[in-house]
């Protein structure tokens, strides 16, 4: 009969437990707490945004020829550029135009005209704005910038105030 007999063993520092493995394992510390951060950043800074909007910018021009009086019937819109930014003309049911920026002050989406509600619509968070440009429900927290509209012959020029 074979009997296993206890052999001594020497307990030494190992391999995990020199100054150079403390000093890896301190640097994997900080690669990893780096990550921890990098990956709380990036997903703290849209909910930042969020919760505060970009504030308006200037357009570069104050004055553009949006549409002409052949191209809306009503109860229709069109997006158009006024400067560097899209803007929104709207003739309503009753025929009248509106003008008003069309980027929306909760986070720039572009907003459109829904026909069916005869409102402006964002759907990016599903903001509600009336022809006047007011907020009315959802997130944005401004209304959208109005515009003047004049009709010039055939021309329908929208004017920034
Ligand atoms: S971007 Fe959020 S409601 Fe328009």
């Amino acid at each position: 009969m074979h009997t296993e007999e206890a052999v001594p063993v020497a307990v030494s520092p190992g391999p995990g437990n020199t100054v150079e493995h403390r000093s890896r394992r301190a640097v994997l510390k900080a690669f990893l707490g780096g990550g921890i951060a990098a990956s709380l950043a990036s997903f703290l800074y849209p909910v930042f945004r969020y919760v505060i909007p970009p504030l308006e910018t200037n357009l570069g021009v104050d004055s553009v020829i949006a549409a002409t009086i052949h191209e809306l019937k009503p109860n229709s819109s069109k997006i158009f550029r006024f400067g560097n930014r899209p803007a929104l003309l709207v003739r309503t049911a009753e025929g009248e135009y509106q003008a008003m920026a069309a980027t929306c002050t909760h986070l720039s989406c572009t907003v459109q005209y829904r026909k069916d509600l005869q409102q402006v619509w964002c759907a990016c968070h599903n903001g509600i704005y009336d022809l006047n440009g007011r907020n009315l429900s959802g997130p944005p927290p401004r209304p959208l910038e109005k515009y003047q509209v004049h009709v010039q012959g055939d021309d329908i020029q929208v004017i920034r105030t």
